[in-house]
């Protein structure tokens, strides 16, 4: 039986947040550069979108460069953010045909000009789509997001535009990055590895973890629908004391 007829659209989860993790081990074990694992990440970018939209989820943040990532080699760097590039200018207009919003998370003015550039230009393009939202998740990581948040609510603090009194967790919320979408309920990491990498700390409180030793260029649409029939069979509490 075909997995994706195994999915029940009323339990699907909201928002799903992807650690795309093992690109650099996917093209050493074929006797390739990292560059090449790399490559064949964005394939396995596509598919999973393409899946998402098929199902009904309507939205998906992708790690694609985490702030620690700077301190890779310049060279692998450079092919990333080259990539990066690549891939918005390949890809944005089927994304766009597809209904697909595209928006982008992280320290985004520290990205090469071009980058910024093709980036904006992507989200503009799609910011009026409904279908589903993906959102990258570069020169990204949830420390710097928090203080950053812890910045900006200083300063309007000292500015009067709130009080302490008034901090709440939707206050806090809405001075981080993520601030319109909502908070993943469905974390899926690739390769193996169980942690977090500095991803969406806040945001996962509640979140379901999936981890699958596939490596991320090998990610497809069947890896998609079996972590979201996996999420379909648990049960989520939320502190409380099961219904039955
Ligand atoms: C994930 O693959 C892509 C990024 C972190 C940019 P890696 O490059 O981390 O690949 P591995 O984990 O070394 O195999
Ligand atoms: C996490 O992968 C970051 C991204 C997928 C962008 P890393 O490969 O950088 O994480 P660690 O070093 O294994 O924790
Ligand atoms: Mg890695």
């Amino acid at each position: 039986m075909e997995l994706i007829t195994q999915i029940d659209k009323n339990k699907l989860p909201k928002h799903i947040a992807i650690i795309m993790d093992g690109n650099g081990r996917w093209a050493k074990k074929k006797g390739k550069e990292r560059a090449f694992g790399h490559e064949n990440g964005v394939k396995a970018v596509r598919q999973t979108v393409e899946a998402a939209a098929e199902i009904g989820v309507e939205y998906l943040t992708f790690y694609a460069f985490s702030t620690e990532n700077w301190d890779r080699p310049k060279a692998e760097v450079d092919t990333l953010m080259e990539l990066l590039v690549q891939a918005i200018q390949t890809q944005t207009d089927d994304l766009n045909k597809n209904g697909v919003r595209i928006q982008a998370i992280g320290d985004l003015e520290s990205l090469p000009l071009k980058c910024q550039h093709e980036l904006q230009e992507a989200i503009n393009l799609t910011s009026k789509n409904k279908r589903l939202t993906a959102i990258i998740a570069i020169s990204y990581s949830s420390k710097w997001e928090i203080v950053n948040a812890v910045k900006k609510i200083g300063n309007d603090i000292r500015n009067g535009k709130v009080s302490p009194e008034d901090i709440t967790n939707e206050v806090f919320s809405s001075y981080l990055c993520t601030k319109d979408i909502p908070d993943p309920d469905f974390l899926i990491r690739t390769s193996g590895e169980q942690r977090i990498s500095n991803f969406l700390l806040w945001q996962l409180a509640y979140a379901e973890f999936y981890f699958t030793p596939v490596l991320w260029p090998d990610f497809n649409k069947d890896e998609l629908f079996k972590a979201v029939i996996d999420f379909q069979n648990r049960e989520r509490r939320f502190g409380k004391t099961n219904i039955l």
